[in-house]
């Protein structure tokens, strides 16, 4: 039914794993922009947020001819820091999100922040897929040649490579699921033709020459249930339900709680980053999922992290305050 699909709302999928595995630079190839060399130290610091559009999702997977029904107007994709300083925004971004991509690098393995990762997506029951990053950085440094095949799917781009690059992978895959393995969970090289219930799928990628993107997209959006929208949940990222222009707002500050209300509400254009200053689009009011710039009095304060409440009709203020500072 058309009316109530196009209610549906944006699933959100969270980009998680270790430092330097490569997860900004697989948005970047996704989009292409370059956030990833503006980032101070090349360390993402803060949580993310891409929209990325239904149609743009199926150009992109297209040579896969999977003919995806997408049900949904988009992903909303969001980036986290893998430095082990930022264990609580993991933590966020995990809470969030319906579905996660894992990204593991194909040479160092499962490392602290995958596995701690790893927990927070087993605490919470969220279906991931894993990135098999840096695909072509590894096999020029140290095989006989990765014959780059720009953003072609992983299977075609494996097709073009020598005997050595394939038993290489071979080797560095078997090491990997067994790490999983030890981790209590099954993972295995992704088929698109199989169902793959309990086991969790594998997609080799290259975050520089795209290889394995069109994969990484289709898989995301085949595992994403669809989830119909009314909840309430902000954050930086609107999860589900829709602010407006002046809805009252309770959120967590240092000295309090700051009750103030929405000036406007802002977006990125799709497939920009919300990190990134730019031109914004303004909105009377917003459906999640989306990351969203708030403009509001008094926010100066408001501690980052820290979830967002609109304060209903017959809501009590003081127990939505109460409620915003035991957050
Ligand atoms: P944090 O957010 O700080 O945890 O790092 P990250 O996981 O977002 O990794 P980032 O995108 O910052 O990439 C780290 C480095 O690895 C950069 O120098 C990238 O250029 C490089 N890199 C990422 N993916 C690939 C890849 O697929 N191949 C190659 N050759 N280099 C990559
Ligand atoms: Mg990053
Ligand atoms: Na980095």
């Amino acid at each position: 039914h058309k009316e109530s699909e196009d209610n549906l709302r944006s699933p959100i999928c969270c980009i998680m794993g270790h430092v330097d595995t490569g997860k900004t630079k697989l948005l970047d190839c996704i989009r292409g922009t370059n956030v990833q060399e503006g980032e101070a130290g090349g360390i993402t610091q803060q949580i993310g947020a891409t929209y990325f559009p239904a149609e743009n999702i199926r150009e992109r997977t297209k040579e896969l001819k999977a003919d995806v029904k997408l049900k949904v107007p988009g992903l909303l994709v969001i980036d986290t820091p893998g430095h082990e300083s930022f264990t609580n925004l993991r933590s966020r971004g995990s809470g969030l999100c319906d579905i996660a991509v894992l990204v593991v690098d194909i040479m160092h393995g499962l490392e602290p922040q995958t596995i701690e990762s790893l927990n927070l997506l087993k605490m919470r029951n969220t279906k991931f897929i894993v990135a098999l990053n840096k695909m072509r950085f590894i096999m020029v440094d140290r095989l006989y040649g990765w014959k780059t095949c720009c953003n072609a799917p992983i299977e075609k781009a494996m097709k073009q490579q020598s005997k050595d690059v394939k038993i290489q992978f071979e080797t560095q895959l078997v090491q990997i699921i067994t790490q999983f393995k030890e981790q209590g969970l099954n993972t295995e090289l992704n088929n698109m033709d199989k169902e793959m219930r309990e086991t969790y799928r594998i997609v080799p990628t290259s975050a520089i020459s795209g290889e394995g993107i069109p994969d990484l997209l289709l898989c995301t959006v085949l595992e994403v249930k669809v989830i119909e929208g009314l909840g309430t949940t902000i954050d930086v990222v609107l999860v589900n339900g829709v602010l407006h222009e002046g809805d009252q707002i309770v959120v967590c500050g240092i000295q309090g709680p700051i009750v103030t209300s929405i000036r406007a509400l802002l977006t990125p254009h799709p497939m920009n980053e919300l990190r990134v200053k730019g031109t914004y689009q303004n909105h009377r009011a917003i459906k999640g999922a989306q990351g969203i710039k708030i403009t509001a009095p008094c926010l100066e304060h408001a501690i980052a992290g820290a979830a967002l409440y609109v304060v209903g009709p017959h809501d009590d203020l003081e127990e939505v305050n109460e409620t915003a500072m035991g957050d």
